[in-house]
């Protein structure tokens, strides 16, 4: 057997040199393990070895053109130095073994490689060196249920250029991984002293962050992922999300951030963006003019936020109802339709065709007032839509004809809502939100700020403490918090105090920060 592999191996240098390196492309000199099969056809061949019982990975023969290299479902442990290294390879999928470590040159010199899966394995780290050769064709990458708790993603993006799809779900990452996206937008400096310009990233179009442990959305992290269509974040513990996180993206299309633990409804700006997911959060009212810069939205979904109760009167002003497909608030709390007011009347003076767009079923206070048999075409499954009164029983709405038969009174004539200028961009472009990253950015540069003052300060003062003969002419206006300038008014007037002084600053310090 060896001597045939030697033979072959010598067959294929010798011939190297004759012919262009494809020739082999089919499956006939090739010596395989056991269980593995060889499929050919047109000039590409099929590895597959998957369930094969295999404990590492063979090495093939060089220079030979593959489709696909299925290792799946084996009992491999390790990818070891260079063992792709001259073959030019399409997928590889290396999906649910037990591989715990990949050197820094298992892929080096592979070529055209365009999928890489390594899900469902063992792996606590990942150099992102490993990645720079096969970067140059890698499109897909998966390394989904591997519990690395860190990735250098940022990197990793960076030396995966084209890169389109990139699966991360369930590695136990947190906070510190995500932050190191921003090193695809701002300058750094390697090792080497050499500044890498932040180029972002323009292919990558699916990134799949769910089943991690993120917690927080802020620092335009995303912002150099220029391309993305479709970002994944659910099952995490998301708290705080930037209201401009969509800023950069031209192309997005879908967020799913259900299963986290939002209590306010970030207001998102994004002209593409169509689905947007909010379902089993935590969050309990939604806030004036919430989806007002989506300009494409198709589909909300704010399921099973069991404590959302209530919405502001205007939440849903310039909430685009030629877009709009559904708005889901299925397992709700929801009392009464009544601040949907401003949306239905709306819904009904214009003539588009939209009906069941709104799904409250199973908020099971909802009251039974007029505006659902007012509204009820804008309500989807509105025969298994039940309502109660005075807190007691539910009814099949659809059953309560009686009850509703004095309902006359035109809402959209008469209510408030259809005031001119109850909504307002004014009002829209100034909306607060709490529970998004800006308070809490706020709040940090302000803390920032009184930080740098107080150091300068603390600078000034230890000059004066070595320079004391020039203290006197030192322009102090430029200081601008009087409590400070007051303290080195009195270091300078009373040098003996100075040390006092000094600790009154520490301890100020310590009070802000
Ligand atoms: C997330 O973090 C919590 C506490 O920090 C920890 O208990 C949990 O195991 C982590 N989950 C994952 C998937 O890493
Ligand atoms: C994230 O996890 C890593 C590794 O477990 C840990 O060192 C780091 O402190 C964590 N960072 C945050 C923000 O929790
Ligand atoms: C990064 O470097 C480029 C070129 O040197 C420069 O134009 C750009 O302003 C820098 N960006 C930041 C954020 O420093
Ligand atoms: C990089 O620059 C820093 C400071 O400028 C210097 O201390 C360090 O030695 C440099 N490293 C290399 C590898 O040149
Ligand atoms: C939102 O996410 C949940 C959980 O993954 C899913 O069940 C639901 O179908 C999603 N909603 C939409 C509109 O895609
Ligand atoms: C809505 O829920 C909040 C807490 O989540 C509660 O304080 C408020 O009273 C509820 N409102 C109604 C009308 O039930
Ligand atoms: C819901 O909120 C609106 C606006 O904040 C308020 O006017 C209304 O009374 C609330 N409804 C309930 C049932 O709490
Ligand atoms: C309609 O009239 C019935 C009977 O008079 C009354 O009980 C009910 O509260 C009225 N419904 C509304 C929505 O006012
Ligand atoms: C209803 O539509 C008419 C004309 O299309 C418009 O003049 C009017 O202001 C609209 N009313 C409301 C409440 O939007
Ligand atoms: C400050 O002035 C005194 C006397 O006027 C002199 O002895 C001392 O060297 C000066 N200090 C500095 C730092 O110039
Ligand atoms: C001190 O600072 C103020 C304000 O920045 C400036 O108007 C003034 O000219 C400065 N005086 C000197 C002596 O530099
Ligand atoms: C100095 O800081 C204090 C506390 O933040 C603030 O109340 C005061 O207005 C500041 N003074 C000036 C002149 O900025």
């Amino acid at each position: 057997m060896i001597f045939f592999w030697f033979l072959f191996i010598l067959h294929l240098t010798i011939s190297q040199d004759i012919i262009f390196p494809y020739i082999f492309s089919d499956c006939k000199h090739l010596i395989l393990p056991v269980r593995c099969q060889c499929y050919h056809s047109g000039h590409e061949s099929q590895l597959r070895c998957l369930k094969s019982e295999l404990h590492s990975l063979p090495k093939l023969p060089n220079n030979m053109r593959w489709n696909a290299l299925d290792f799946s479902y084996n009992y491999i442990t390790s990818v070891d130095n260079y063992v792709f290294a001259d073959i030019y390879v399409e997928q590889i999928n290396l999906n649910s073994n037990y591989i715990r470590r990949i050197e820094i040159t298992a892929f080096d010199q592979i070529k055209n490689l365009k999928q890489l899966l390594i899900n469902n394995n063992q792996l606590k780290d990942l150099h992102h060196q490993t990645l720079i050769s096969p970067g140059v064709s890698l499109q897909i990458f998966d390394v989904s249920y591997n519990q690395f708790q860190y990735l250098d993603i940022g990197q990793i993006l960076l030396n995966l250029p084209v890169l389109k799809q990139f699966h991360l779900v369930s590695c136990h990452l947190n906070d510190t991984s995500i932050n190191t996206l921003l090193k695809l937008i701002q300058n750094t400096t390697d090792e080497y002293n050499q500044t890498t310009v932040g180029r972002g990233h323009y292919y990558l179009e699916i990134l799949d962050l769910s089943y991690n442990n993120l917690t927080t959305i802020c620092d335009h992290l995303f912002d150099g992922l220029y391309n993305l269509i479709k970002l994944n974040l659910e099952h995490n513990s998301i708290r705080i999300i930037d209201n401009n996180f969509l800023r950069t993206f031209l192309q997005i299309k879908i967020i799913n951030l259900a299963h986290n633990s939002l209590q306010h409804a970030p207001k998102l700006s994004s002209r593409s963006l169509e689905i947007l997911n909010f379902s089993s959060n935590h969050i309990y009212y939604l806030n004036d003019y919430f989806a007002s810069n989506l300009r494409a939205i198709r589909v909300i979904d704010f399921d099973y936020n069991h404590h959302l109760n209530n919405t502001s009167l205007r939440a849903f002003c310039f909430l685009n109802i030629f877009s709009l497909e559904k708005l889901i608030f299925r397992s709700n709390n929801l009392i009464s339709l009544n601040t949907f007011n401003e949306l239905l009347c709306r819904l009904m003076n214009t003539t588009t065709n939209k009906i069941n767009i709104i799904d409250i079923n199973n908020n099971i206070n909802l009251k039974c007032d007029c505006t659902l048999i007012k509204f009820q075409k804008y309500l989807n499954n509105y025969n298994d839509l039940t309502c109660t009164q005075q807190g007691q029983d539910r009814y099949y709405i659809s059953t309560l004809t009686n009850w509703f038969s004095n309902c006359s009174y035109d809402v959209c004539l008469y209510g408030q809502q259809t005031k001119l200028n109850f909504c307002n961009w004014a009002d829209a472009e100034r909306a607060i939100y709490e529970g998004t990253c800006e308070a809490k950015l706020k709040a940090r540069d302000k803390r920032k700020k009184l930080k740098s003052q107080l150091t300068s300060t603390l600078t000034t003062l230890i000059d004066v403490q070595s320079l004391e003969n020039t203290t006197e002419s030192k322009n102090l206006t430029s200081i601008e918090n009087s409590t400070v300038i007051q303290v080195e008014k009195n270091l300078i007037s009373n040098s003996i105090s100075m040390k006092i002084n000094i600790y009154l600053i520490l301890i100020i310090l310590f009070i802000f920060f």
